[in-house]
C-alpha cells in the first residue's frame, strides 16, 4: 500500500500541534514559515519511542546505531559507502556546524558562506567569532565559483585558515548542487587548503539528483553534518551526525570530546528507526511533494504571475521572488499582517534575500491553496 504522509490532516488537527509552527501565531494565521511538515507521523517512530516508554528506556544514548543505520541509508539512496567509526552523533545540525568550524579554523579566520542561506549559518559564524565572507549565489542560484576562489585565496592569505560552510541542497533556493559544482568546489577548496563543512540536512528528502559532499573526489578534509530530522519531521526528538572526510578524522576526535551536545537517546531511537523502516513513508513524501511543486506552479501561474520561483526540488520550500510586487524588502510583513499567513522572511537569508518570501509546500494541498490565496488577496489591501 502506498503511504501519502501529506495528505489527509485537516487545519483543526494540526491545531492541536503545540510545536513552534503552530504557536508562533495566532490561530487565524496559516503558518507556512519554519521547516515543519504538515505529515502524518513515520509508524515505525511511533512504534520505536512508544516502546521505548512503555521500557522505561529513557537514558542516555549507547552506541552506534544511527550512524550505521544513516550509512545503509546513504548506500542504498545515493550508492554512498562510507565507514560509521568516521561519524559521531551530536545534538542538531546547528550545533554540529558550530563544533565543525570551530574544529578547523580559529577565532577571527575567515568562514565563506553564499547568500541567501539558512539564517543560523550567520548566527554560527558571529558566535564563533570567526569572519563572515559572503560570496552570493549567481542570478540564477548556483554557486558563483569564481567569487569563491577570490574569497578562499583572501581568506587564506599569511597562512591562516578558512571554512566554507555548504548548504547541499541549499535552504532556501532548494536548489540541488551537481556532481560537477561539488567537484569544482572540492578542487578549489584543496587548491587553497579550505576546509568545507556541509550542512546535508534536507538531502534524504531528494528524490533523485543529490551528491553527497564526501563522496566526491578530493574532499578527504571536510566535514558533513546531516540529521534524518527534516526528512522524517523529527526535529523534536533531537539527534544529528557529524561525519568526517577520510582525512579529517582529527577534527572529530575534538568534536567527540564536546560534553553536553550529545543527542537525545529517544532522538537516536526515532531516526534510527526512520532510516531502518521508513523508506515507503519517505518515498510517499517524495510524491506528494512533487504533486505539490505541480500544484503551486498552478497556483502561483494563475493567482500570482509577478511572483517568481525557481521550482527547486532540494528541499520541501519554496524561494518566492516577490519583487515586483511592489511590497519591498520583506514582502511577508505585509502577506502577515494583511493576509493572515506567516512565511519565512527573506531577509532573514541575508541581503540577498531582500523582496523574497519563503513558503513551505511540505503540507496539504488544500492548505497550500489556502496559503496561496491568503497571499493572492491580500495584494489588494494596499
Ligand atoms: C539547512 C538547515 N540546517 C539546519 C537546520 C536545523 O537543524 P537542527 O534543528 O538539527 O539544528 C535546518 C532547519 O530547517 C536547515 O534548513
Amino acid at each position: 500500500m502506498s503511504l501519502h504522509p501529506l495528505r489527509g490532516l485537516t487545519l483543526e488537527q494540526l491545531q492541536r500541534r503545540t510545536s513552534v509552527k503552530w504557536r508562533a501565531y495566532p490561530p487565524d494565521v496559516l503558518p507556512a514559515f519554519v521547516a515543519e511538515m504538515d505529515a502524518h507521523p513515520v509508524p515505525a517512530v511511533v512504534e520505536a519511542v512508544s516502546r521505548a516508554m512503555r521500557d522505561g528506556d529513557t537514558g542516555y544514548p549507547a552506541g552506534s546505531s544511527y550512524a550505521e543505520q544513516f550509512g545503509a541509508f546513504s548506500e542504498q539512496r545515493w550508492g554512498w559507502r562510507w565507514d560509521p567509526a568516521r561519524a559521531v552523533p551530536i545534538i542538531d545540525v546547528v550545533t554540529g556546524l558550530s563544533l565543525a568550524i570551530e574544529a578547523v579554523t580559529d577565532r577571527g579566520d575567515t568562514v565563506v558562506l553564499s547568500s541567501p542561506v539558512y539564517g543560523p549559518f550567520f548566527m554560527v559564524i558571529q558566535r564563533t567569532g570567526r569572519t563572515l565572507v559572503d560570496t552570493p549565489l549567481t542570478t540564477d542560484g548556483r554557486l558563483d565559483l569564481a567569487a569563491l576562489e577570490a574569497a578562499f585565496a583572501a581568506g587564506t592569505r599569511d597562512g591562516r585558515r578558512a571554512a566554507y560552510l555548504l548548504c547541499n541542497p541549499h535552504n532556501p533556493t532548494s536548489v540541488v548542487h551537481t556532481a560537477e559544482e561539488l567537484a569544482a568546489l572540492a578542487d578549489l577548496a584543496d587548491r587553497y587548503g579550505v576546509r568545507v563543512v556541509s550542512d546535508e540536512i534536507h538531502a534524504p528528502l531528494v528524490a533523485e539528483g543529490f551528491t553527497p559532499y564526501l563522496d566526491v573526489l578530493g574532499t578527504e578534509q571536510a566535514l558533513t553534518v546531516t540529521s534524518a530530522s527534516k526528512a522524517f519531521n523529527l526535529a523534536g526528538l533531537k539527534a544529528a551526525l557529524v561525519v568526517a572526510g577520510t582525512h579529517a578524522l582529527p577534527a572529530l576526535a575534538d568534536i567527540s570530546h564536546m560534553v553536553g551536545a550529545l543527542p537525545s537517546h529517544l532522538g537516536v531511537i526515532a531516526h534510527t528507526a526512520a532510516l531502518r523502516d521508513g523508506g515507503d513513508w519517505l518515498d510517499g513524501v517524495q510524491e506528494d511533494l512533487a504533486e505539490n511543486r505541480l500544484l503551486l506552479r498552478e497556483l502561483l501561474n494563475r493567482e500570482l504571475p509577478q511572483v517568481g520561483w525557481g521550482g527547486g526540488v532540494g528541499t520541501y520550500l519554496a524561494w518566492l521572488d516577490c519583487r515586483d510586487l511592489g511590497l519591498g524588502d520583506d514582502p511577508g510583513e505585509h502577506f502577515l499582517t494583511a493576509g493572515r499567513v506567516a512565511l519565512a522572511r527573506g531577509p532573514d537569508f541575508g541581503p540577498t534575500g531582500a523582496g523574497f518570501a519563503r513558503l513551505n509546500l511540505a503540507t496539504t494541498p488544500e492548505l497550500l491553496t489556502e496559503a496561496v490565496t491568503r497571499i493572492r488577496s491580500c495584494l489588494d489591501q494596499r
